[in-house]
Parts: structure tokens; C-alpha cells; sequence
């Protein structure tokens, strides 16, 4: 990186910065990753350049949904004990905080960390918010969770999620979402689930208009209750269906890299992140996947305003925008809009 590249980098990391879309899944450290192989002994490969081909995306691979999904094959392969799961959401937060991140949502996949070695839901619910809230007061960071189920799950097992996460909203858990595949699985088999999720207080926001048509953005809003979309980018193919977004004021939780490394654009200069400002809609920054990417928040700030042309003016706007979405009931979330107008020096 440049000496100027190097210092924008630092500028936008002095910003206060709010993140509502980041998966735990995709937020390990490769240390960790050999830390953990070594051991439980999982066969992985040792060197860190041929692991960060099998976790993250590698400039000379083809950009696309299937490649970007399948580097979670390998990173659900960590999840084998507590002390594991405790380490990467510690970890996830720490990095947050040291980019600067003051409120985050860390949405995790409660079935994925089960797998490995069967851990039952509860258990895999209380490590995760345990971590999160000691972390959080460690590092100096607002963090609620989210859970999220995968579109190729059954809904019987997003149903336990959904039971799971119910309870647990006195202790952090403040949402769900459902993610994974969505150029092949579709989101009617969840209806039920998100309806009984929303009915207990959960709040709750889709993955739609990513890898899926304009149409998956309404059916988020109109069936499954979505208050916010994940990435919605592809809305803008829809007139009427961005206009419809605009006048309930969805919040989009826009991730230019991962859209441009999950080939839901052709390159990054394509984003069609100023075409949703300009059409008025609620947009936010955020980072999905950000060891998957290899990027910070504060790197995506700086694609969108020195790669795509942001205004400053305008980022701090989003930023606020994002602290204006953030799923905290409302006497908090006017402390966090306050703080975040206060440090932005608005
Ligand atoms: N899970 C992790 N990243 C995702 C993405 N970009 N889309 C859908 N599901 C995901
Ligand atoms: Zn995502």
C-alpha cells in the first residue's frame, strides 16, 4: 500500500463507525485458525498462504457466490470446544474495537457452530453471548448479536434457532436473519419461523436482493417482516419495489467488496452504491465477511469514497444512518444516534 493509501486508511479509521452486518463465521484470524487445527487436531494445511486460499478470496480466483460460500466449508471446521468459540468471538470483537467500530451487530450461524462436534444449541448460544459480553466490556464496544439461519437449512432446525435465540434476548440476542444461498433456496419455507421470531421481540433482518432478484427484497419486507435487508443491491432493478423501499425507509446493509468478490457486480467502480443514494434509499456500510475480504469497516469507507466517489459529508451521514438503524430499543438507540452525532461533530 502507497504512503497516501496508508494514510486515507488512517483517517477513515479515526471515524466512529457503526457496523450492522458482520458474520462471525467470516471474522477469523488465520493464527487462530492454525492455533485451533494444532490443537484438535485438524488435518488443515500448515502454512498460512495455502489456508488463506482455502478462507479467503484470492485476486486470481473467479469471483463468484459458489467460491465466496465455499470458503465456509473450511471455516466451520474451528468450531470444536468452547475455549475455540470463546477465542474467535473474543477475537471478532477485539478487531471491531480496534478499527474503531463503536456499536456492532455480530450475527452468527448457531447451527454451523453446532455441527463440528454436535454441541447443542443452548450451549453454542451461551458461549457466543458470554464471549460477546465480556468482550465487549474489555474492549470498550456496544455489541449485540444476531442469529442467523442458512435459506439450505431445514425449517425445523431454524424453528430451535429461532426458540433459542427467543430466550436469550435479556442477554444480547436482539435479532435474526437468514442468509446463505439465495440464487437456489428459497425464503418461503421460513415464513413461519421469522413470523413466530418476530411475534417473541425479535427484530429481524434478510439477506435478499443479493444473489436473488428485486422480487426477494419485497418478499423480505411483506413476508418475512424484514426491518432492514441485507445488501439489497440488485432492488434497483425494480422501480416499483425501490420505490416501496424508499417510502418504508428500509435500511440497506450495503458490503460493496464482498458484493463485488460474490460477483453481484463485475468490479468494484460498477457498485451501484451512488445509484441507491441517489434514489434516496436508506443506505449503510458494512463488511459481511471482513477476513473472507481481507478489509476492515475502514477500508470500506475508504472504497466508497475514494474508489466510488462518496462525498465525506455524505459518509458521515451513513454512519449515522446506520446508528439511526441499529436494532436497540429506542432509549439506547437515541444514546447511540447522540454519541455517534457528538463524535462525528455533527
Ligand atoms: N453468509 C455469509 N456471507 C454471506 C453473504 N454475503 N450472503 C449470504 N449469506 C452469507
Ligand atoms: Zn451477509
Amino acid at each position: 500500500m502507497s504512503d497516501r493509501a496508508t494514510a486515507r486508511l488512517t483517517n477513515y479509521r479515526a471515524l466512529p463507525k457503526v457496523e450492522l452486518h458482520r458474520h462471525l463465521e467470516g471474522t477469523l484470524r488465520l493464527d487462530t485458525m492454525l492455533d485451533i487445527a494444532r490443537q484438535h487436531g485438524i488435518t488443515i494445511p500448515e502454512d498460512v498462504l495455502r489456508l488463506s486460499n482455502l478462507v479467503q478470496m484470492q485476486e486470481e480466483e473467479k469471483y463468484s457466490f459458489q467460491n465466496f460460500l465455499s470458503k465456509f466449508n473450511t471455516l466451520r471446521l474451528f468450531y470444536r470446544s468452547p475455549e475455540a468459540i470463546h477465542r474467535i468471538t473474543r477475537e471478532a470483537i477485539e478487531d471491531a474495537a480496534k478499527d474503531n467500530v463503536r456499536y456492532l451487530e455480530l450475527r452468527f450461524t448457531p447451527v454451523a457452530l453446532s455441527r463440528a462436534e454436535r454441541f447443542p444449541l443452548h450451549d453454542v448460544f451461551d458461549w457466543v453471548l458470554t464471549s460477546a459480553r465480556d468482550a465487549a466490556k474489555e474492549f470498550g464496544i456496544i455489541v449485540r448479536l444476531i442469529a442467523s439461519v442458512n435459506r439450505h437449512e431445514s425449517k425445523e432446525l431454524a424453528e430451535q434457532v429461532a426458540w433459542v435465540a427467543a430466550e436469550n434476548q435479556e442477554r444480547g440476542l436482539i435479532g435474526m436473519d437468514l442468509a446463505g444461498n439465495e440464487a437456489e433456496f428459497k425464503s418461503e419455507p421460513f415464513y413461519g419461523v421469522f413470523k413466530e421470531a418476530r411475534q417473541a421481540g425479535l427484530r429481524i433482518t434478510i439477506h435478499a436482493g443479493e444473489w436473488g432478484p428485486a422480487a426477494n427484497v419485497k418478499e423480505a419486507i411483506e413476508e418475512l417482516g424484514a426491518e432492514r435487508i441485507g445488501h439489497g443491491v440488485r432492488v434497483l432493478e425494480d422501480d416499483y419495489i425501490t420505490r416501496l423501499a424508499r417510502e418504508r425507509g428500509m435500511a440497506f446493509e450495503v458490503c460493496v467488496t464482498s458484493n463485488f468478490q460474490s460477483g453481484v457486480v463485475p468490479a468494484l467502480e460498477a457498485h451501484p452504491l451512488n445509484q441507491m443514494l441517489d434514489r434516496g434509499l436508506n443506505v449503510t456500510l458494512n463488511t459481511d465477511d471482513p477476513s473472507i475480504s481481507r478489509i476492515t469497516l475502514s477500508h470500506e469507507y475508504h472504497v466508497a469514497c475514494d474508489d466510488l466517489g462518496v462525498p465525506m459529508n455524505t459518509l458521515k451521514e451513513r454512519i449515522l444512518a446506520a446508528a439511526q438503524a441499529a436494532f436497540l430499543p429506542e432509549k439506547e438507540r437515541g444514546e447511540l444516534v447522540s454519541q455517534v452525532k457528538k463524535d462525528l461533530k455533527f
